[in-house]
């Protein structure tokens, strides 16, 4: 039964490709996309999200090629209020623009957070199942994005510093779903910030190992018992599974190639 509860957006891979390096999976990346191949992968994540949820999708842009990874476009708050991006690299940054126009056309009030404060939307931003927010900061949000939302939700808001520069944004190493549960991979956090996780979810936590981590096992969508993900090793599947989940391997290996993957190609609205 498709969860009619949750729509996505999501952006046509027409202008993607590897054009600039901001962060580590994309270096020596450059011009090594295949184009037609990307094109198949988005289709097929697409086909895979629609018979579960509705979709959305944003025009694409000439001279934006991330502008596929739509979880960056802002975070989506309820009563259709939406906290529009303010993206730290100047090569992304022109999206912003893009994303505002999409929510004020669909009749979202855009906010911003202001003050120079810089903030990746979803992909550094997510909602737990008991409706509290985690904010990842440190590469691409700052700090002070954490208070700023606090005050404009009106939610509890947990920063967690992200230690490491692959795992730049919250959602390639962390993973909230459903009843309680999440995915995480501790590497990616300090180890205060591990406990942190650890207290919040208890027992519920699935860690994962460093070739889940690289196969983007916490970029994952959750839309009911389904978790759709590029890969997972037959370990975290069996756990997965333990705790009442269905794992859809979606292949995205030409997304992961400007480091992102299922999540960031995704945007819940
Ligand atoms: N190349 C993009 C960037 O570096 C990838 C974004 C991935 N998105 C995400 N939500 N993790 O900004």
């Amino acid at each position: 039964m498709p969860d009619q509860m949750k729509t996505f957006l999501m952006c046509e891979p027409v202008y993607f490709e590897v054009r600039y390096v901001i962060n580590p999976w994309m270096a020596g990346n450059q011009g090594r996309v295949d184009r037609k191949l990307a094109a198949r992968q988005w289709r097929n994540l697409y086909d895979v999200l629609s018979g579960r949820a509705s979709i959305r999708l944003v025009e694409p842009v000439a001279g934006l090629p991330d502008m596929v990874f739509t979880a960056n476009g802002g975070l989506v708050c309820r009563n259709r209020e939406v906290i529009v991006s303010s993206f730290r690299h100047p090569e992304r940054q022109a999206e912003s623009r893009h994303f505002s126009r999409f929510f004020e056309d669909s009749g979202y009030r855009v906010m911003r957070l202001g003050s120079g404060i810089k903030f990746e939307g979803a992909g550094d931003a997510l909602y737990d199942s008991s409706g509290q927010v985690w904010v990842g900061h440190g590469h691409r949000s700052d700090v002070e994005a954490i208070s700023a939302i606090a005050a404009k939700l009106a939610v509890k808001v947990n920063g967690l510093a992200l230690v490491d520069p692959r795992w730049y944004h919250l959602d390639t190493a962390f993973c909230p779903l459903a009843n309680g549960y999440a995915i995480a991979y501790d590497k990616a956090f300090s180890a205060q910030d591990v406990e942190r996780i650890r207290d919040a979810f208890g027992g519920k936590v699935t860690w994962v190992g460093d070739g889940d981590a690289s196969n983007f096992a916490c970029n994952a969508v959750n839309i009911g018992n389904d978790i759709i993900l590029h890969k997972a090793s037959a370990g975290l599947k069996t756990e997965l599974e333990r705790n009442g989940f269905n794992i859809i391997e979606v292949e995205v290996s030409e997304f992961i190639k400007a480091g992102g993957a299922c999540k960031c190609l995704t945007l819940e609205l």
